[in-house]
């Protein structure tokens, strides 16, 4: 179970003085609204008169959220259906604020998605920059993520399921709880398992407190799919569902790009032809991950350099070697040795070890 941290710095600016229940200092103490109906609107300190008029844009920039969207936009290349549907709940929020300082009425919206896709895809990356998007809009008190599979919510044995998922459920308040691979909770075959606990205690929470969870079940796309068709409770307390379509291979290479202009290396011109010729191939490979097999790629291909560097010994060594990736460093990848892979019928080893 991992539990990422907002990025240090990104506490956000209390957009507006709007006051929530019991909200008299900044974000981040568990302010929220009492309940979903919106009937705090009346306590609302400066609501504005209903002649006033506001300044969208400037409203925008107080909160921030441009800087999260664009930095979306250029750190994570391509998923662009992705990209809008979290452009528009974003937009929504925002006039959800604007709409709760005229004081008009509302129960706040729903927010609890599901991120369908293949490994690889990029789901829990943008799940942690959705959390920082609504902790901005002053949606979630925290904008933390904790990220949990089955193991870390049913138990062993009876009594242990339901101290173990509220625990959990503890833990993300105020934040997103991003449930991976989230049908393994349900298993049609047993009726009795424990993790039908889970999914009870789940569908609760997603009610009653949504205020201060939001909920991301993320998973292969077929699988959530019956998974929802098996637990319409479920499927009906989702407002969002977005698919993380896979990547193409131009795109992949972008990805490369990104991650290598980060790291401050770069692909040599053959390198780089060599680099997407090892894309074409690995891509038809089993265990295929998206943009996580690029990035072990490359931190195979950044060993090798090193490995070719100290055997050159070269007493002529420049700052650009250091940061240069040569074709030797691609091609000496297993994935170039397709006649052993082909003739055992086992994926070559590297692609094997490729953990997350
Ligand atoms: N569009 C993208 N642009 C740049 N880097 C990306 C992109 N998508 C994913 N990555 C990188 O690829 C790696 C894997 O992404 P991530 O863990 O978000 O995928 P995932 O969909 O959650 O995978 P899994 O289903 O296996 O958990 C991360 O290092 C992430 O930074
Ligand atoms: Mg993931």
């Amino acid at each position: 179970m991992s539990e990422p941290e907002p990025e240090p710095g990104s506490e956000p600016a209390r957009p507006f003085s709007i006051r929530r229940d019991g909200d008299d200092n900044a974000a981040g103490d568990g302010a929220r609204a009492p309940d979903a109906s919106g009937s705090d609107a009346e306590t609302v300190p400066d609501r504005l008169p209903d002649d006033a008029l506001v300044d969208v844009r400037s409203e925008q920039e107080a909160v921030h959220t441009q800087e999260v969207l664009d930095r979306l936009d250029r750190e994570l290349v391509g998923l662009v259906p992705v990209k809008s549907r979290i452009r528009e709940i974003g937009d929504l929020l925002l006039v959800d604020r604007l709409r709760e300082r005229f004081g008009i009425e509302s129960s706040r919206p729903t927010l609890h998605m599901s991120f369908t896709g293949s490994p690889g895809t990029g789901k829990t990356t943008v799940a942690l920059r959705m959390a920082e998007l609504l902790h901005r809009l002053g949606y979630l008190a925290k904008g933390h993520m904790v990220s949990v599979t089955r193991d870390d919510l049913v138990g062993q044995y009876i009594g242990h399921t339901a101290p173990k998922t509220k625990e959990v459920l503890k833990r993300a308040m105020g934040g997103v709880l991003f449930v991976d691979e989230a049908y393994y909770l349900y298993r049609q075959e047993n009726e009795r398992d424990y993790g039908q606990e889970t999914i009870e205690i789940l569908l609760q929470v997603m009610e009653n407190q949504r205020e201060d969870l939001v909920v991301i079940l993320a998973g292969y796309k077929d699988r959530m799919d019956e998974f929802f068709q098996s637990n319409p409770g479920m499927s009906s307390r989702i407002a969002h569902h977005i698919h993380f379509p896979d990547y193409t291979r131009d795109e992949l290479v972008q990805v490369a790009g990104l991650m290598l202009a980060q790291q401050h290396y770069e692909l040599s011109s053959e390198a780089e032809t060599a680099f997407e010729d090892y894309l074409e191939r690995r891509m038809r490979q089993p265990r295929f991950a998206n943009a996580r097999s690029v990035r072990n790629a490359l931190e195979r291909a950044r060993l090798r350099q090193a490995a070719r560097i100290v055997a050159e010994a070269r007493t002529d060594l420049g700052k650009a070697d250091l940061m240069q990736i040569e074709a030797a460093d691609i091609l000496r990848s297993r994935v170039f040795d397709d006649d052993s892979a082909t003739c055992t019928g086992e994926p070559p080893q590297e692609t094997i070890d490729e953990g997350a």
